[in-house]
């Protein structure tokens, strides 16, 4: 019998980034245009909403043309419009359902609402082209952390989330308070190579609930601590204090993870969502997941962060599925994972 291929256009504009990508049965990436607003928010000190929306606005249909075009693909060729429609900004996400609503009605093809986490873990899909469910998730994204059960391509089962902020944002807020520019994540992570990870001994809160997190205490004893030395006027080691928050979150979520495999039994954990970039954790968590008898596999730097390859690859297979969206498909700001 002959063999389709399936194009699948993907549309992204959840926070920050406008994005569109196509993606061609679901593990070729032809195209990952990503119009990025970060210059524009560090001004603020972190995403202005408002703003993230009229930029969205402005760019995503030449995004959407720029990845139609480098894919050497034409609407009419593609299979079904995949777009995030939750959780991220409300107004920053309608700019994409609207766009991606219109070009699937004038196209005559399927529109697929795609969670934006679930995107996350999908991304590791176009690094690791063998990998299959069962799986474990341990996503660490700006606004969630969770420990997720990937039991197949369209079942996922919850182990545990964060009771307070989520690791990207405590990152952020921390990143914020010594000064340093939006987004925090990576500027923590390149002053922390100068630190001593052992300087200062941050809690780190395991709780009752093996795969439950809680970080607010982390990054307020943080806070505290650059605080009381500021006020005793002694000097900060400021790369000290990053290498230290960075050595006690990747802890928590290292020792969290190895909890997951051992009680699940499963051979194989992925990383998901922007704090996945981080290097000390991919390092921490594979040599304790190979201890574990499991194995790490993580997205590529471009694919950790927000884009649109990660949406066309999780709507592929979902189209697979026989799963389409109705055409009053809203936003979903707060769409939960599992
Ligand atoms: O997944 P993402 O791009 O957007 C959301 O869906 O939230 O994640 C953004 C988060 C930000 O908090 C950013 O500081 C963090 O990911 N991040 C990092 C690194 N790169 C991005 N955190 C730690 N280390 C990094 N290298
Ligand atoms: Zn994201």
């Amino acid at each position: 019998m002959e063999h389709k291929d399936i194009y699948i256009l993907g549309i992204e504009s959840s926070c920050d980034e406008t994005a569109a990508s196509v993606v061609k049965n679901g593990r070729e990436v032809l195209s990952n245009i990503i119009s990025s607003q970060i210059a524009i928010h560090r001004k603020y000190g972190g995403v202005v909403p408002e703003i993230a929306s009229r930029k969205h606005i402005e760019h995503i249909l030449p995004v959407i043309d720029a990845a139609l075009e480098s894919a050497q693909v034409s609407l009419e060729q593609v299979d079904a419009v995949a777009v995030t429609c939750g959780p991220g900004l409300v107004g920053a996400l309608l700019v994409g359902l609207s766009a991606a609503k219109s070009l699937a009605w004038a196209a005559g093809k399927p529109l697929i609402g795609v969670n934006h986490l679930e995107g996350h873990v999908f991304a590791n899909f176009l690094t690791d082209k063998n990998l299959e469910p069962p799986f474990l998730a341990l996503v660490v994204s700006g606004g969630h952390t969770a420990l997720l059960k990937v039991t197949g391509y369209n079942s996922f089962e919850m182990l545990g989330q964060t009771r307070d902020d989520a690791v990207g944002e405590a990152f952020d807020k921390i990143a914020r308070v010594m000064g340093m520019p939006y987004p925090g994540g990576p500027e923590i992570e390149k002053l922390a190579q100068e630190g001593n990870p052992k300087a200062i001994d941050f809690p780190r809160a395991m709780l009752d609930d093996p795969f439950q997190f809680s970080f607010s205490g982390m990054k307020s004893a943080v806070i505290n601590y650059l605080h009381n030395e500021e006020q005793a006027r002694r000097p900060v080691n400021r790369a000290d204090v990053a290498a230290s928050f960075q050595e006690a979150v990747t802890d928590v979520l290292v020792q969290k993870s190895v909890l997951a495999i051992k009680a699940t039994g499963l051979k194989e954990i992925v990383l998901a969502g922007g704090v996945s970039a981080n290097k000390v954790l991919q390092n921490k968590l594979a040599a304790a997941a190979e201890q574990a008898g499991a194995r790490l596999a993580h997205p590529t730097k471009i694919l950790c962060t927000d884009n649109a390859v990660m949406i066309a690859c999780r709507g592929y297979y979902m189209y697979q599925a026989g799963v389409a969206s109705p055409w009053n498909l809203n936003a979903a700001p707060s769409l939960k994972l599992g």
